[in-house]
C-alpha cells in the first residue's frame, strides 16, 4: 500500500480556536426550517432578516453606473483614493450632528458596520481584553468578539429599562477596554432619550473605555425622534459604525464608514491594510452620492411598523410601538422556547421570524420581525401565526 493511501495517525484539525470559537448562528436553523416550509407547498413570508427591500437612491445608482463605464476606476482604490467618501461622510456628520471632523484621521471608509466592528476590535484591543457589550444585540458581535479573543461582560437589556444598559450595575473589578453600543438598537429597537451619551461617554472616561457606538439605524427614525449620535461632544476615546446599508437600502454594496478618535481610526487603518483594500471606486462613489440625499423610505417602513404592531396586539401579544429601526421586538404571551417556536412558525405556516434567543439569553420570550415586506403581507404573516401552537 503507498503512503499516499494510509491515514494517518492523528489527522490534523485544519481549523484554529479562535474559529472555534466563533458561535454557530442560529440562522442556519432558520434557513433549513424555511426550506422545508417551501419545499411542504407553503409561500414563504420571510420576516427574519434585515435586508431591506427598497431601492438605494438614483444618485447612487448612477454614480455606479458612470464609475463602471470608466475603466479608471477598475483598479484597487489606495487611501487617497476614498477622500470624496470621507468628505462626504464628514458633510454628512456636520449636516446631520453638528459635528466638524477631519475627513483625513477622523474618518475611515469600511465594507460594511459588521466589518469595522470585527477590525476595529482587533485594532484596539489584546486577548484577554474585556468587552462590555449588550445582550440581545447583534449576532456578529459574539464572533468579532470571539475572533479578537475577548472576555465579553454582558449588558442585560431588559424591558423593564427600556433596553438599556445599566452601566452602575457593572462592578469595579470589571476593567473592560470598550463598551460597545447600538441605538437604534437591534433586535428591541429601542432608543435613547437625550443626554445618554454625555453620561455613557463621562463613564467611559472615568475608566479609560472605548466607546464603540455601532450606529447603522441612524436614520431610520419615526415620528419626529431623532437618533443621537455618540460623537456628539468630541472623537476623543469614541468610534461610531455608519453604514449605508440600513439608511440607504444599500446593504449588498457593503459600505460604511468608521468615525471618531484619531488614534483608534490609525490603529484601525493599519489593521485593514492587512486585510483588505477600500471598496470599489464606484462603490464609495455612490455611497458618497448616497450620504448627500435625503434618506427615503420612512414612510413606507413607519406604515409597516403600524400593520404588524396592530395585527400582533390583535392576537394577544405584546409590542412597544418603535420609534426608530426597521424591526419589531415582540413577546407572544407565554413563550419560553422561541428557537423551537421561530422553526415550527416556518414549517408549519411558511413565516419566518428570528428567535429572540438569536440574539443572546435575554432574547428567550421574544421574537423579532423585520420589516421588509408591505402592510398587507405583514398583517397575513400574523394571521397566519394565530394558528401555530407555542412550544
Ligand atoms: C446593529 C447592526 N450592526 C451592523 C449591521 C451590519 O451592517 P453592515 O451591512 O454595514 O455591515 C447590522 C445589520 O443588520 C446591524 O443590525
Amino acid at each position: 500500500m503507498s503512503s499516499a493511501a494510509q491515514p494517518p495517525a492523528t489527522a490534523p484539525q485544519w481549523r484554529s480556536k479562535r474559529a472555534a470559537n466563533v458561535p454557530a448562528s442560529v440562522f442556519a436553523l432558520m434557513d433549513a426550517a424555511k426550506m422545508r416550509a417551501q419545499a411542504s407547498g407553503h409561500t414563504l413570508i420571510d420576516l427574519s432578516i434585515g435586508s431591506s427591500d427598497l431601492y438605494p437612491p438614483e444618485a447612487a445608482l448612477e454614480a455606479l453606473r458612470q464609475a463602471t463605464a470608466d475603466p479608471r476606476t477598475y483598479r484597487y482604490p489606495l487611501f487617497s483614493d476614498t477622500a470624496p467618501l470621507r468628505q462626504a461622510a464628514a458633510a454628512y456628520l456636520e449636516r446631520r450632528y453638528g459635528l466638524k471632523l477631519d475627513p483625513d484621521s477622523e474618518i475611515v471608509p469600511l465594507i460594511g458596520a459588521q466589518e469595522g466592528l470585527a477590525h476595529l476590535l482587533l485594532a484596539v484591543t489584546d486577548p484577554g481584553d474585556t468587552l462590555l457589550m449588550p445582550d440581545p444585540c447583534y449576532p456578529p458581535y459574539y464572533g468579532a468578539a470571539a475572533v479578537a479573543g475577548l472576555k465579553v461582560h454582558s449588558l442585560p437589556l431588559v424591558a423593564a429599562n427600556h433596553f438599556l444598559p445599566d452601566l452602575d450595575g457593572v462592578p469595579d473589578t470589571v476593567q473592560a477596554r470598550a463598551l460597545l453600543l447600538n441605538y437604534p438598537n437591534n433586535p428591541t429597537s429601542a432608543t435613547v432619550p437625550e443626554g445618554f451619551f454625555a453620561e455613557v461617554r463621562a463613564w467611559c472616561r472615568e475608566r479609560d473605555t472605548l466607546l464603540i457606538h455601532d450606529h447603522p439605524y441612524a436614520e431610520l427614525t419615526y415620528g419626529g425622534y431623532r437618533a443621537p449620535s455618540a460623537l456628539e461632544g468630541g472623537t476623543s476615546g469614541v468610534v461610531e459604525l455608519h453604514s449605508l446599508s440600513k439608511t440607504h437600502h444599500m446593504g449588498g454594496f457593503r459600505v460604511g464608514f468608521a468615525a471618531g478618535d484619531p488614534q483608534a481610526l490609525s490603529a484601525l487603518m493599519k489593521i485593514k491594510s492587512a486585510v483588505d483594500f477600500h471598496p470599489y471606486l464606484g462603490i464609495q462613489a455612490a455611497a458618497a452620492a448616497a450620504l448627500n440625499t435625503p434618506p427615503s423610505g420612512l414612510e413606507v417602513f413607519q406604515a409597516r411598523r403600524d400593520a404588524l404592531i396592530g395585527a400582533l396586539r390583535d392576537l394577544g401579544w405584546a409590542a412597544e410601538l418603535p420609534q426608530a429601526s426597521m424591526y419589531v421586538w415582540a413577546q407572544p404571551p407565554g413563550l419560553r422556547d422561541s428557537v423551537a417556536y421561530a422553526v415550527r412558525a416556518a414549517e408549519t405556516t411558511g413565516v419566518a421570524l428570528a428567535p429572540g434567543r438569536a440574539f443572546g439569553l435575554e432574547g428567550e420570550g421574544y421574537v423579532r420581525f423585520a420589516l421588509v415586506q408591505p402592510p398587507e403581507v405583514l398583517r397575513e404573516a400574523a394571521r397566519r401565526l394565530g394558528g401555530v401552537a407555542l412550544p
